[in-house]
């Protein structure tokens, strides 16, 4: 059979119109443009409160809050209530159940990482032709190098390898063990001692942004700040006496000291987005800003968060703990500046990268077994989030198990023995005539954004901020009606209706409380064990001088020669 050239020419056109054309529109195929630039910055124990964008005036944040404005706030936006198990579900899109990241975090002197059977995000993206780096805090493993970012897919690492470390001296202190954690690649950078950790991140991060040659493929900066981490017990909360003395208005000295922390980190958030301007980078980027966990409050590790309205904090599975400050920015996003209530866990990041980076087809490369799922095209479009469930986590060792379906959230067991259950200042100032509106467009951020005409209107941004202030529902001030100890009931909580988890519906809804708790019996089953080991006295840094370092590549107990021709004595 014979087709005449018109007939091919119809069904040319045909295929073109509804098969090649709506591709194409939805930027899939054909795509000239170049693939954008990936930032993410990983802000490290920000409380819910501590950004100008929810609501709280006593922290000024410009930079941060001028992303948000123009870009999407995220505020059903899930992490895992400590730093390890939220770092490994950014790396690999999976539960920190299934990579046995569940329990607690990873010490300086345990002999495990991140397992290197795992694909990381840096390692897929490369793959599409991104160079990655890495500026600041690893904490996903260094006892030997082969878990460091260096050989992980990241190009250049300036940072630290354990979870906290001194702003000044770089030094960290575990379990009554203290040494330098400062690394430049797998270098010790004893050089940098004395300059502020937050100032070595970033400029660690606009050198890579300034040297970067986008003819020669696109960029994946991971930017994970030490900052608002507590620094060692000695001095927890380091940071330069101007900056304090700009935050007369915060009457609790702690706090003041956290907040310089949070406004250092905010200065590099403009920083890096000005870098991003001059090198012309800006237009053709996707910049997230998020948080790690919940934030500490009153005094929780030694610091001085706030989640407010939020109940719990840090390392607990209450919302203040698992409910982060987060932000995505870029003008790829079609519908932008507005609050989203898009249910978003961490470990959706990698698939939502790799669709943003490489289309639908790149998501056909994942490994197996990825919890996350991407989320592209519903910030794209403004569409429903595909993830119905977040499995908050599952730890059995504490004893303690929360996850959430649609707008139902179930938490069974809790840490520290309810300790931490309640809800903690400070609100920070509410009232929105406080918040300094001409700091935004003054801000690093807010000119590189007016440049791309992106700021919204001085209107739009109030409006926004009023979108973004969480409320309660006439919280009451005694506390918990859920005692959610290892032996009592599981609670039940509707977090649309009651964000700020005050009633307990465990009794008034049996049938979804059944439900939720087949769904983590389920969940359970497919659990991998905790990977948690004890610290090998090999690790102690007093065998390495005094440096956090990878001991498990050398063979100590043989006696063997190691940094140079120091004696090592066991
Ligand atoms: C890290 O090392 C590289 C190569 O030696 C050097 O160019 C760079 O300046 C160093 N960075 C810092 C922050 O010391
Ligand atoms: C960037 O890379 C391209 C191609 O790899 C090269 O031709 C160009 O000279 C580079 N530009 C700079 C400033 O190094
Ligand atoms: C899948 O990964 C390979 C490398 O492992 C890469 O070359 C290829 O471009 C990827 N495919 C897609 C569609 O992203
Ligand atoms: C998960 O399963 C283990 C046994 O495999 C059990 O010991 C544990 O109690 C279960 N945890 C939860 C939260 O159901
Ligand atoms: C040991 O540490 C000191 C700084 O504390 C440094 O100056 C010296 O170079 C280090 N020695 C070796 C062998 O790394």
């Amino acid at each position: 059979m014979r087709l005449n050239s018109d007939k091919f020419t119809m069904l040319f056109l045909w295929l073109f119109i509804f098969l090649i054309l709506p591709q194409f529109l939805k930027g899939e195929v054909g795509n000239s443009s170049p693939k954008p630039n990936i930032i993410f910055i990983l802000a490290d124990d920000l409380g819910f409160n501590d950004v100008g964008f929810h609501g709280s005036a006593q922290i000024p944040t410009p930079n941060i809050d001028a992303l948000a404005y123009s870009g999407i706030i995220l505020n059903r936006y899930y992490v895992t209530p400590i730093c390890t198990p939220s770092r490994s579900a950014l790396m690999t899109g999976k539960y920190p159940i299934h990579t046995g990241m569940q329990h607690a975090v990873l010490y300086a002197a345990e002999p495990r990482g991140l397992s290197l059977k795992e694909k990381i995000l840096p390692q897929y993206l490369n793959d599409l032709g991104y160079t990655s780096h890495i500026a600041g805090k690893w904490h996903l493993g260094h006892w030997k190098l082969k878990y460091t970012p260096l050989f992980r897919g990241f190009s250049s690492h300036v940072g630290f390898w354990s979870g906290h470390h001194d702003y000044n001296d770089h030094t960290a202190v575990e379990n009554d063990e203290w040494g330098l954690d400062m690394r430049n690649g797998t270098e010790v950078a004893y050089d940098l001692h004395g300059r502020y950790t937050t100032d070595v991140i970033t400029d660690h991060a606009v050198k890579v942004i300034a040297n970067h040659n986008t003819t020669s493929g696109p960029l994946f900066l991971y930017v994970a700040h030490a900052a608002c981490h507590s620094s060692n017990p000695y001095n927890p909360l380091p940071v330069p006496d101007n900056e304090v003395m700009k935050l007369g208005h915060i009457p609790h000295y702690k706090r003041r000291k956290f907040a310089a922390m949070v406004t250092k980190m905010d200065e590099s958030v403009g920083l890096i987005v000005d870098q991003l301007r001059k090198s012309n980078m800006l237009e053709n980027s996707i910049i997230i800003f998020s948080s790690d966990n919940g934030g500490p409050a009153q005094g929780f590790n030694l610091n001085f968060a706030s989640n407010y309205p939020l109940k719990g904090v840090k390392n607990t599975l209450w919302e203040g703990g698992v409910r982060a400050a987060g932000l995505i920015w870029s003008p790829l996003l079609k519908s932008r500046q507005r609050v989203s209530t898009q249910t978003i866990h961490i470990s959706d990041w990698l698939p939502t990268l790799l669709e943003a980076a490489g289309g639908a087809a790149a998501l056909s490369n994942l490994s197996k077994g990825i919890d996350g799922q991407s989320i592209w095209q519903a910030l794209v479009h403004d569409e429903p989030s595909p993830r119905l469930k977040v499995i908050h986590n599952i730890d059995d060792i504490w004893g303690s198990a929360g996850l959430s379906v649609g707008d139902w959230k179930l938490v069974k067991g809790t840490n520290y023995y309810g300790k931490w259950d309640g809800w903690y200042g400070p609100a920070g100032e509410r009232d929105p005539h406080l918040y300094d509106w001409q700091q935004i467009p003054k801000s690093r951020s807010g000119k590189a954004l007016n440049g791309l005409k992106m700021l919204p209107s001085q209107a739009e941004q109030q409006r926004l901020r009023a979108a973004a202030t969480v409320k309660c529902l006439g919280q009451s001030p005694q506390g918990s009606s859920c005692k959610a100890t290892a032996f009592s009931a599981p609670c039940l909580f509707n977090i649309h209706d009651d964000p700020c988890e005050q009633f307990n519906l465990a009794e008034q809804y049996p049938k979804v409380l059944k439900a939720l708790m087949e769904e983590l019996k389920y969940q359970n089953s497919t659990a991998v064990p905790p990977a948690n080991k004890p610290g090998d006295r090999r690790a102690s840094p007093k065998y390495w001088n005094y440096t956090w370092t990878n001991f498990g590549d050398y063979d100590l107990l043989n006696n063997k020669p190691v940094l140079g021709d120091l004696k090592v004595v066991l």
